[in-house]
């Protein structure tokens, strides 16, 4: 089965082919340099960019691949959650060409790719685990009991995780997005050197709440001008982010003695939370997996593998008919609709 995976739900554009699991050519083009001097992703101006580079993309992967369109034997896409003018483009795109090619089209939760993206290097990774997806759109805790049968443990009440990053870069006039230079400058910082707030929440909650750290940021510029290097402001913000995901971590152990978790989503590049996390789940015995940087961010391969590996398990439909977009819809949410959809097998797949 050769699966081309289309990924259009925020600010990247990138196709990618699976065949039979194994991953041939993942293309990907962030528009971060275009979004840059907004101070975020304009969602228009994301969709208009993902219409512009679908077709270059698809050509390029098909090229790195050594395939031809003819070879494709099923189309995957993301159609929820995210932007839904992105969503529209690359489920448009998916929808017309598995009509034109008369192959199926596979739905991907984005959330679920990112959870799935783990197999793209660690094939045999066995469940049960507790996934922490960390992005720019999206902060979840999810218990993964087996393919398809999540269930959320925790969400974010306010800012993600993603977001917290590239808000504080933007008080410090860092640039955009946040994330990967707060990441790079907090190595030469002092950690400990600020105590910012850790908002834990009620002592049974796995959720997040982070703008009232952003918050304090905010205050803590406005009362210290310039009295305060940026790397310790950096390190110290790092420190209090994490302090509350290793708190997590702890409570899902002592609650379900679970001993493996993956990291994934674009935060997951964060080398401070990559190394903090491992030591944390190492005091349990446990195993601990974050992909490749390249697959943290998002990427078609992890959207095509995601689909491959659901397909293969009957978890979801085949048909472009009931494939649509939504800018919001929960993981859990998704499966009870594609079990809810008849599946029929194309015959050529
Ligand atoms: O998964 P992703 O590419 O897009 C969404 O689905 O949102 O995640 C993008 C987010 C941005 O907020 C960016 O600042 C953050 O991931 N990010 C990082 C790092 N690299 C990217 N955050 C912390 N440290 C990094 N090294
Ligand atoms: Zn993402």
């Amino acid at each position: 089965m050769i699966i081309l995976g289309i990924e259009t739900s925020c600010d990247e554009t990138s196709c990618a082919i699976v065949e039979d699991g194994n991953l041939l050519a993942n293309v990907v083009i962030s528009q971060v340099e275009i979004h840059k001097e907004y101070g975020g992703v304009v969602p228009e101006i994301a969709s208009r960019n993902h219409i512009e580079n679908i077709i270059p993309i698809l050509n390029q992967t098909l090229e790195d691949a050594n395939k031809r369109i003819e070879d494709i034997t099923a189309c995957a896409v993301t159609v929820a959650p995210g932007l839904i003018g992105a969503l529209f483009v690359g489920t448009c795109f998916a929808k017309t060409l598995s009509y034109a090619l008369d192959i199926p089209c596979l739905p991907v939760h984005h959330i679920d790719a990112h959870i799935q993206s783990i197999y793209l290097e660690h094939k045999d990774i066995k469940y049960p685990y507790v996934a922490f997806i960390l992005s720019g759109g999206h902060t979840q805790i999810v218990f993964c009991n087996s393919i398809g049968d999540y269930k959320i443990l925790g969400t974010t009440l306010d800012d993600s995780v993603g977001e917290a990053y590239d808000k504080v870069a933007r008080l410090l006039n860092l640039g955009y997005p946040g994330g990967p230079i707060i990441d790079s400058i907090a190595k030469d910082g002092d950690k400990e050197k600020i105590k910012f707030p850790k908002v834990f929440l009620d002592e049974g909650s796995l959720d997040f709440s982070l703008s009232g750290l952003k918050t304090a940021v905010y205050y803590f510029l406005k009362k210290n001008k310039g009295g305060y290097k940026v790397e310790d402001i950096c390190a110290s913000f790092q420190k209090s982010v994490s302090d509350v995901i290793l708190k997590r971590i702890e409570q899902i152990y002592n609650r379900t003695g679970c001993k493996r978790y993956i990291l994934c989503g674009g935060v997951a590049a964060n080398s401070f939370l990559r190394k903090v996390m491992k030591e944390k789940i190492s005091e349990y015995d446990g195993e601990f997996y974050v992909p490749s940087l390249e697959y943290c961010t998002d990427n078609a391969a992890m959207v095509a593998l995601a689909a491959y590996r659901n397909y293969v398990n009957s978890l979801i439909t085949s048909s472009a008919l009931d494939l649509n977009p939504e800018a919001y819809l929960n993981i859990t949410d998704f499966f009870k609709i594609q079990s809810a959809c008849s599946m029929p097998r194309h015959p050529g797949s």
